[in-house]
């Protein structure tokens, strides 16, 4: 593919502040990672409801659906893989530009390719939420019959079986999605947004967020470590 050249970019008057006061809320992505039936789609989706009711403008990109248009000529290679995270960020920055609370919804197994995917936003704008649950309890789960197809060999390069999750080694927020309850998880979610102060542009509505230095990101413990 040739690449393009001879662009320049355009300013545009109408910015994202502007938007953001309009709607009264600050926009951000969060990224929803885990493996396939850890609850991402579930989890997005049902945040994106509590939000909306808080008047909030939000978008899940879910990965199945995007799957059908926008990467529908990508297989799930390592190189495809990554393409397929590289378009869908990009996809996720445009939303955050126009002031809407982005969600993605993507099994996004691959370090590298988060750590790129945030790389492109705009620090304290990339929220990484790690869903986790056992692969025992996806795969008993099972919720689209994969794990069975993937364990019958039916189904390649399949994440967790024949192909790896490389879990975050430093989310901003770790849920439980495994064992806790749906409304529980949302319920995290929606309060980790409300102490970043990100559903009000009043900074008088914050609450305290603990910095830890070395990640110089805020981050709202909830004792996970890493394996
Ligand atoms: N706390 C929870 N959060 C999310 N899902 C949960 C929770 N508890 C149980 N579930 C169930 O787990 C399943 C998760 O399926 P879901 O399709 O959301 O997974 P996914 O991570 O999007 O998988 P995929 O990567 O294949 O799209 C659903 O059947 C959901 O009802
Ligand atoms: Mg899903």
């Amino acid at each position: 593919m040739t690449k393009s050249t001879n662009t320049i970019w355009h300013n545009a008057t109408v910015t994202r502040t502007h938007r953001e006061r309009l709607n009264s809320h600050r926009s951000a992505v969060l990224w929803f990672t885990g493996l396939s039936g850890s609850g991402k789609s579930t989890l997005a989706h049902a945040v994106e409801d509590r939000l909306h009711q808080l008047n909030c403008r939000t978008y899940v990109l879910d990965g199945d659906n995007i799957r059908h248009g926008l990467c529908s000529d990508l297989g799930f290679s390592v190189a495809d893989r990554s393409e397929n995270i590289r378009r869908i960020s990009e996809a996720a920055k445009l939303l955050v530009e126009s002031g809407v609370i982005a969600m993605t919804a993507f099994i996004s197994p691959f370090h590298t390719d988060r750590q790129r995917a945030r790389g492109i936003f705009p620090h304290g704008d990339f929220i990484e939420i790690f869903c986790q649950a056992s692969l025992e309890v996806c795969e008993q789960r099972d919720v689209k019959g994969l794990y069975r197809r993937a364990r019958a060999g039916e189904v390649k390069e399949f994440t967790g079986i024949s192909s790896p999750y490389e879990a975050p080694l430093a989310p901003e927020l770790v849920v439980s999605t495994g064992e806790c309850l749906l409304d529980d998880c949302v319920a995290r979610v929606v309060e980790y947004l409300q102490c970043r102060n990100i559903l009000s542009i009043n900074p008088e509505q914050a609450c305290v967020v603990e910095v830890d230095d070395s990640q110089e990101r805020p981050v709202i413990s909830s004792g996970y470590s890493p394996e």
